[in-house]
C-alpha cells in the first residue's frame, strides 16, 4: 500500500483524510476521546508538511440526512483543543459550506466536514449512488489519505470509492493497526492467549472460528458465557442466553478439545436478581446458577485464573468486557483482565471500541497496553481473515 511519503510534496495540496472520529457522546460531551487522539499523528504530519487538510468522518448511524444529534461539531472542537490550534468546521459535507471552507484553507490548516453519513450516498449499497457521492467528496481535494481504521471494513463512499478517484495512501494509524494485527495472525509469539467477552456468541463466531486453532488458550467471559454453559448442560437462570447458538458453542468446545487448545470458561460467576447497578450481587459456582438470578460478571476465582493465563502470555488479544463493567459491582472480571494485560511482558492488544472504552473508564492509561485498537468490528473482521474493502482498495490502487 502507498503511504503518505509516497504522495510527494504536500505543500499547498488539499488532502482529504478519512478518520474514524466515531466517539461515544453523552449529549454534546465526549465520554472517550481515544479515537480523536489516535487520529492526531497523521493530521499533524500532514499539516506540518504544509497540506490543506480536510477531515471527513462519521458519528453514529444517522439515516442519510442531517440530524443535529449526530453532528461532528463537538468532535471538531475537541480536535482543536488537542491540536492546540484552530480547526475550521463545515456545516455540510460536500455542499457550499464544505466548498467554501476547502477553498479558504491555507497551507498547514485543517477543517472538519460535517458527518459524512448525513448523505445517503455514503452508505448506499448502490454502486452508482455511492460513486456519485464519492465524486463530490473527491472534488474537494487533490489527494486522499485513508486513516479511519475503525471503518476499513465498510464499503462506503468515503472509505472505499473515493480511494479510486484520487491519488490515495494509507495513513499512519491504519498502517500501525495493520502491522499489529498482522503479528496476531502470522506466527504470533507463544503462548498466544485470546480473551473474548461481550454479550453475544453470534457476534464472535468468525473470530472464534479463525482463532480457535491458532491460539493456545481461548478464555471466554461476558454474556456469551451462558450460551457455553448451557451447551455443557448447565442451567443459567435468567442470564443472557442465545438458544440458537447452543449447538455452535458445543461445537467450539469439541473443536478446541480436539485441537488441544484450552477453551476456558469461568468456574464461578457473579449473579444478581436484576440488571441494575444496585442489585445485590453474590458469587455462585458456574454450574449452580439459581433460577431467579442472572450472571453479570465472571467470578473472582475465574478472574484470577484468567489473569494468570494473560500474565504468562507472550501474545494476548482481548476483545469484549468480562461483565457489566459499567456497574461497579460487576466490573471485577473486566478490571482483572485489563490489569493482567498491563502486566504481561508480551504483546498485549486491546481490540474494539467497547473494550478500549472499558479500560479507559476503569482508569487505565493507553500506554499501559501494547496496543489499543481503534477498530471494533474492523479488528475482529481482520482477525477473522476477511477482506476489508478499505484496505483492499488501497492495495489495488498501489499496483
Ligand atoms: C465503529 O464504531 O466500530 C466504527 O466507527 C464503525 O462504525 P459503524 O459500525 O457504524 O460502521
Amino acid at each position: 500500500m502507498k503511504t503518505i511519503s509516497d504522495l510527494g510534496d504536500l505543500r499547498g495540496k488539499r488532502v482529504l483524510v478519512r478518520s474514524d472520529l466515531n466517539v461515544p457522546l453523552d449529549g454534546a460531551t465526549i465520554t472517550d476521546d481515544g479515537r480523536i487522539r489516535a487520529s492526531l499523528p497523521t493530521l499533524r504530519r500532514l499539516t506540518e508538511a504544509g497540506a490543506r487538510v480536510l477531515v471527513t468522518a462519521h458519528l453514529g448511524r444517522p439515516k442519510g440526512e442531517p440530524d443535529p444529534a449526530f453532528s461532528l461539531a463537538p468532535v471538531a472542537a475537541r480536535l482543536s483543543e488537542l491540536l492546540g490550534g484552530p480547526v475550521a468546521f463545515a456545516t455540510d459535507t460536500v455542499g457550499p459550506e464544505a466548498q467554501r471552507v476547502a477553498a479558504e484553507l491555507s497551507d498547514g490548516q485543517i477543517a472538519v466536514l460535517e458527518n459524512v453519513r448525513f448523505n445517503a450516498g455514503e452508505t448506499s449499497k448502490d454502486d452508482a449512488e455511492r460513486g456519485a457521492f464519492a465524486d463530490q467528496l473527491a472534488a474537494l481535494a487533490d489527494m486522499f489519505v485513508s486513516d479511519g481504521f475503525g471503518v476499513v471494513h465498510r464499503k462506503q463512499a468515503s472509505v472505499y470509492d473515493v480511494a479510486t478517484r484520487l491519488p490515495a495512501a494509507v495513513g499512519d494509524l491504519v498502517q500501525a493497526e495493520v502491522e499489529v494485527l498482522r503479528r496476531l495472525t502470522e506466527s504470533p509469539e507463544r503462548p498466544y492467549v485470546v480473551v473474548l467477552g461481550g454479550s453475544k456468541v453470534s457476534d464472535k463466531l468468525g473470530v472464534i472460528d479463525n482463532l480457535i486453532e491458532k491460539a493456545d488458550s481461548l478464555l471466554i467471559g461476558g454474556g456469551m458465557v451462558f450460551t457455553f454453559l448451557a451447551a455443557q448442560g448447565h442451567g443459567v437462570g435468567s442470564s443472557l442466553l442465545e438458544a440458537d447458538q447452543i449447538d455452535v458453542a458445543r461445537g467450539y468446545i469439541e473443536r478446541a478439545a480436539a485441537a488441544g487448545v484450552d477453551l476456558l470458561l469461568p468456574t464461578d460467576v457473579v449473579v444478581a436478581p436484576a440488571f441494575a447497578a444496585d442489585a445485590p450481587a453474590t458469587v455462585v459456582a458456574a454450574d449452580a446458577i439459581p433460577d431467579d438470578q442472572m450472571g453479570l460478571d465472571i467470578g473472582p476465582d475465574s478472574a484470577a485464573v484468567f489473569a494468570e493465563y494473560v500474565r504468562g502470555a507472550k501474545t494476548v488479544f482481548w476483545n469484549g468486557p468480562m461483565g457489566v463493567f459499567e456497574f461497579e459491582a460487576f466490573a471485577g472480571g473486566t478490571r482483572a483482565v485489563a490489569e493482567a494485560l498491563t502486566r504481561t511482558d508480551g504483546l498485549s492488544v486491546v481490540g474494539g471500541g467497547d473494550s478500549a472504552a472499558a479500560v479507559r473508564q476503569l482508569g487505565f492509561a493507553d500506554d499501559q497496553f501494547g496496543h489499543i485498537s481503534t477498530g471494533g468490528g474492523a479488528s475482529l473482521e481482520y482477525l477473522e481473515g476477511k477482506t476489508l474493502p478499505g484496505l483492499a482498495v488501497l492495495e489495488e490502487q498501489s499496483r
